[in-house]
C-alpha cells in the first residue's frame, strides 16, 4: 500500500494532548509526560504498514499460527537532542527496538546542517527505519538527516515528528518524497526567527526546562 506523504494523526487524544503541550504554562515536567504519552499514539500510526509473518504458537486452549512481526527490528533514529524526548515514548511500545542518533548543528556563515556525531545501527537497508524530531521547521536538519540515513542504506524511512511548518513539509518533499512524514498537528507558517507558529516554542527547551 503507498503511503500518503504526509499524515496528520487526528486522534482527538493526540490533539487534546497537544493543545496542553502547546500552553505556555504547562510545566517542564506535564510536557515531557505528555510528550512521552502522545508517542506512543503516534508510534501506532506510524509503524501502521510493518509487515507481518505467522509462527507456530500453542494457546492454552490449541496450536494456533499467530501474527508476529517479519523481519529486523526497526532503527529509530533520533535527531539530536529533542528526538530524545519523542523516542523514549516509542520505544516503551517497541523496546526491542535498534536505536541510532544524529546531530546536527547550524552553521553560522553558511547556515547549513553541519554533522556533529552520527552513530545507526547495522543493517539499515533491512529494517524499517524511523527518523524522529518533534518540530519539523525550515525542513535543513530533517532533509540533512534522512540524507544520512540512506547514505547508510536505509531505504525504507518514515520521518515522526510532533509539529510541522508548510515550509518543512514542502522541502522534505522536494528532497525525499519516497520518505512519509507523520505529525500530529500542520502548523500555520513559520516567523523571522525560525519557530512553528503558533508552535509551542523551543521543543528542546520546553521538554529539558533549559533557557
Ligand atoms: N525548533 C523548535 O524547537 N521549535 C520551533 O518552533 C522550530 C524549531
Amino acid at each position: 500500500m503507498t503511503q500518503p506523504h504526509l499524515t496528520i494523526v487526528q486522534h482527538p487524544l493526540v490533539q487534546h494532548k497537544l493543545t496542553i503541550m502547546r500552553d505556555k504554562n504547562t510545566s517542564t515536567a506535564g510536557f515531557r509526560r505528555l510528550l512521552r504519552e502522545i508517542s506512543l499514539l503516534l508510534a501506532y500510526e506510524v509503524t501502521r504498514e510493518l509487515d507481518l509473518t505467522t509462527t507456530t504458537i500453542e494457546t492454552p486452549v490449541c496450536q494456533m499460527e499467530a501474527p508476529t512481526l517479519e523481519g529486523k527490528k526497526l532503527a529509530l533514529i533520533s535527531i539530536l537532542r529533542a528526538g530524545n524526548g519523542l523516542m523514549d515514548g516509542i520505544l516503551e511500545l517497541i523496546p526491542a527496538a535498534r536505536v541510532g542518533f544524529i546531530g546536527l548543528y547550524r552553521d553560522p556563515e553558511t547556515l547549513q546542517p553541519v554533522k556533529y556525531y552520527s552513530k545507526v545501527p547495522a543493517d539499515l537497508d533491512l529494517r524499517m527505519v524511523i527518523a524522529v524530531d518533534p518540530m519539523l521547521a525550515t525542513g535543513n536538519s530533517s532533509v540533512a538527516a534522512i540524507d544520512l540515513l540512506k547514505e547508510a542504506g536505509a531505504k525504507n524511512l518514515r520521518f515522526l515528528c510532533l509539529l510541522a511548518a508548510p515550509e518543512g513539509v514542502a522541502r522534505m518533499r522536494d528532497a525525499h518524497p519516497d520518505v512519509p512524514i507523520f505529525t500530529a498537528a500542520l502548523d500555520e507558517r513559520l516567523d523571522d526567527h525560525g519557530y512553528i507558529v503558533p508552535g509551542l516554542g523551543d521543543a528542546g527547551d520546553r521538554m529539558f526546562g533549559t533557557k
